[in-house]
């Protein structure tokens, strides 16, 4: 049999972009990768999608897709966030069933745990409490891809073959990730303020809250490694360590630092020599936030790429697309 085409949406995003290095890098050659600007395929208009998967029929889909962005963008923006991510995972779930994909991936996200659900969060966490109500519009998007994947899997897994996954991922950063001075999360706001302090010479930079809250960042190249690897998994293994109705995979590094420790390595990876403050007027958010990822340990992968070596690659890029801005 020829192996088919593998489809990734969202290819432009640091996620999606990840994901397409990570199956070349694995010998996937060029033609069997299928990816569409949204110029050319906007994934909120059904018609368009499911007009796109007839036509193109591709065996393996990465959901990496979606409409994202920090407090700010999410508080700002809540009907366009718990809109366009439903709409997009729904117009792909579905025209993707009815082509005859058989593996499908769906990428969510950290946030559909409910806000006091206890570090390490573990997969089943999922819908036991009140989600944070910031992002909660997109968080709610989110829930529902998984329960697009489980629902459609329960429904038509033996009668069509489908087996559609999902994984969630822990904060991301690394190439192509999104500096906008106001729009960003955590890391790529460090690392644009401490290059511009260094610039600058600047004798102290201040970060907001009191630097003790502990946070877990992966690489995105190793979300990318993960995502493979999950998807490539034979079914009888997958469906071992997870239930229909609780079938997503944890992804994180598996640990995590402070705040004040993150800030302190960014600055060490810049060269920047000032001092470092904490404006304590400024909110703390939750305590700690770390996944439990022992499901994807036990299905084989952990992460390896560390906080230094990491952000080291995230300068590079941040360097890169300063120029290419200039
Ligand atoms: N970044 C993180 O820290 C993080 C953490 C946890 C989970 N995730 C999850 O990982 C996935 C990817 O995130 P990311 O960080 O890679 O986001 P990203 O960089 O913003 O990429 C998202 C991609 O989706 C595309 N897109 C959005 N709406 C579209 C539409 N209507 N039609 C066509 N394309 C559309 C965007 O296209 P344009 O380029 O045209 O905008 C972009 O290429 C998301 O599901 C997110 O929830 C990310």
């Amino acid at each position: 049999m020829t192996p088919g085409k593998i489809y990734v949406a969202g290819h432009h995003g640091m996620v999606g972009s990840a994901i397409l290095r990570r199956l070349l890098a694995t010998g996937i050659p060029d033609e069997r990768i299928i990816a569409r600007s949204r110029a050319d395929l906007d994934l909120a208009d059904q018609a368009s999608v499911r007009a796109f998967f007839e036509a193109e029929a591709p065996d393996e889909v990465y959901l990496a897709a979606a409409k994202v962005g920090g407090i700010h963008a999410n508080n700002t923006y809540p009907a366009e966030f718990i809109y366009e991510n439903l709409m997009i995972e729904a117009n792909i779930i579905d025209a993707a069933f009815r082509s005859g994909v058989k593996k499908l991936l769906f990428l969510g996200s950290s946030c559909i745990y409910p806000k006091l659900a206890p570090p390490p969060m573990r997969e089943d966490a999922l819908l036991t409490g009140t989600l944070e109500p910031t992002n909660e519009p997109y968080a709610i998007a989110k829930i529902a891809g998984i329960k697009l994947c489980e629902s459609y899997n329960r429904q038509y897994g033996a009668s069509h073959g489908i087996d559609y996954r999902s994984v969630m991922p822990t904060n991301l950063y690394g190439p192509g990730d999104n500096y906008h001075p106001e729009n960003s999360h955590v890391i790529p706001a460090l690392i644009r303020r401490f290059h511009e302090a260094k610039a600058a010479n600047a004798p102290c930079v201040v970060v907001w809250g009191s630097g003790t809250p502990r946070r877990e960042f992966l690489y995105v190249d190793d979300m990318a490694a993960a995502c493979v690897h999950v998807m490539g998994l034979d079914k009888a293994t997958y469906d071992r360590h997870t239930q229909p109705m609780l079938s997503h995979i944890n992804v994180g590094y598996g640990n995590d630092v402070t705040i004040r420790e993150l800030a302190e390595t960014v600055a060490c990876v810049i060269g920047y020599k000032g001092a470092i403050a904490f404006d304590t007027t400024k909110p703390d958010g939750t305590p700690r936030k770390l996944m439990d990822s022992s499901r994807l340990n036990a299905l084989g992968w952990r992460a390896t790429t560390g906080l230094e070596d990491g952000l080291a690659n995230a300068y590079r890029d941040f360097l890169k697309s300063d120029s290419r801005r200039a």
